[in-house]
Parts: C-alpha cells; structure tokens; sequence
C-alpha cells in the first residue's frame, strides 16, 4: 500500500518532529547534510542580486547557506509547517519566511531568478502540480535545484536498516522516520525525475551524486 501523504497528515508530521529535526538529520547523515547542502549550493553559483525561493524550507538550511554565500541576493524560504518556519526564523539571517503549501504559490508568473527544494518534493502528493508551479513562478531560463534521496543501491538498502535503529533512542515518533524510509523507498529514482522534470519544461543542466548515489542533486533550467 502507498503512503498516506494528504497535506493535512504531512503538515501534522512536520509540526510534530520539527524540534528534533535538525538534530535526527545531522545524526542519520553522520554529520554529512550539511556539507552536501553547502555543496550544492555551490554548484548552483546564485548570483549577488537573485531572487530566490527555497521551497519546503523547513528549519531553513538551504535558505540560510545562500544568503550566507550571496549576502545582497533576495531569498524567500517557503514552507506549511508553522513549528518548522519558527525554528528556521529564530535561526536568524535575512530570510523572508512565508507559510504556505507549495502546490499553489502566492506568487506572480517569472518572478525568481532560482528555485531551490531540498528533500521536499518527496513529500508533496501532487508532485506535477508542485513541479508546474516552481515552473511558473521562475524567469525564463532560471536556475531549479532539486536535492533528495537518490538511487536505491546496495548502501541505501543499509541505511534503511540502520537508521531506525539509531535514531530510535532519540525519537518519540518512529512513526515519522519509518515514514522518511518509506516515502525514500518509494520516491522517483533520478533518471526518472528528471524525465519529469523535462517533461515540465525545464532541461537538465547539471547533475551530481553524493555518499555513491545515495543523495541526489540536480540542477535545472526553465526552458
Ligand atoms: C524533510 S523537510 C525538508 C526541510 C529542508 N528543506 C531540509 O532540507 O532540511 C520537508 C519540509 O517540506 C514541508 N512540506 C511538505 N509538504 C509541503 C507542502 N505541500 N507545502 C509546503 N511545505 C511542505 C514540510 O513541512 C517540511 O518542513
């Protein structure tokens, strides 16, 4: 059976976890997400004066390391989790946060210059709809990044197994990470995606592979 990933149920979830979350996350990547983030960022190379919005925001990360990298660029972090969009705030930095599901964005046709969703889009119901409306709300030929579990090989199978142990000493709601395993599971492996993706109206312009093809970045163009 698929998950159960209605908004009302996903949206309590994230409320739930978020004062864990960033402590689970660091903890089940060894430390690791951060670096892969901040690489990724990189690769992406915004420019001083984008516009950007960080979609699924979340406790903010991805937000916060583009600002840090491109202080004079504009960036808007977007998410429907009210306890995941307080942490990210008392995190600080010039960030524009807004509450809101990223499957009708209030925002005008062409308005960023880039879109940026980390381990988001995994979570969205309806993926089209969230992929049309990154399409939308981008310039012509702006940049989308999308970073999220990648091919399910023989280290992602270990994972799976191991992180239900590890974190289970830490967390009260098993529940959430058995979800995480699932939704990994059961998510697009890239090459399909980024069919996806084409299929949407943007072309791929860059791809690279973390932790042997575990995490999977890509980065496209609105075409
Ligand atoms: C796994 S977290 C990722 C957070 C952050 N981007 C990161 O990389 O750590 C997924 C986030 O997506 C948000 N989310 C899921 N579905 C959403 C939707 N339809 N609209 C807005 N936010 C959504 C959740 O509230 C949660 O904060």
């Amino acid at each position: 059976m698929s998950l159960d990933k209605t908004p009302e149920k996903i949206h309590t979830m994230f409320n739930m976890i978020s004062d864990k979350y960033d402590f689970i996350n660091n903890l089940m990547s060894f430390g690791m997400q951060m670096f892969v983030k901040r690489n990724c960022i990189r690769l992406l190379n915004p420019a001083p004066q984008d516009t950007i919005l960080d979609l699924c925001t979340g406790t903010g990360d991805l937000a916060r390391i583009i600002k840090s990298l491109q202080p004079d660029s504009a960036v808007t972090g977007i998410d429907f989790s009210e306890k995941m969009l307080e942490i990210a705030k008392n995190k600080g930095g010039e960030i524009n946060y807004i509450q809101h599901d990223i499957t009708n964005l209030p925002f005008r046709d062409n308005e960023f210059d880039i879109a940026t969703i980390g381990f988001g889009l995994r979570n969205i119901q309806n993926t089209p709809k969230a992929i049309s409306e990154i399409h939308r709300v981008l310039k012509p030929g702006g940049k989308f990044l999308h970073l999220d579990f990648g091919e399910k090989n023989f280290i992602s199978k270990i994972f799976d197994k191991i992180i239900p142990i590890l974190i289970k000493p830490f967390c009260d709601n098993i529940f959430a990470y058995n979800y995480l395993i699932k939704s990994k599971q059961e998510f697009l492996l890239p090459d399909d995606l980024i069919k996806e993706f084409q299929r949407k109206g943007f072309k791929l312009a860059k791809r690279k592979d973390y932790c042997l093809g575990v995490i999977s970045c890509q980065i496209l163009e609105k075409v």
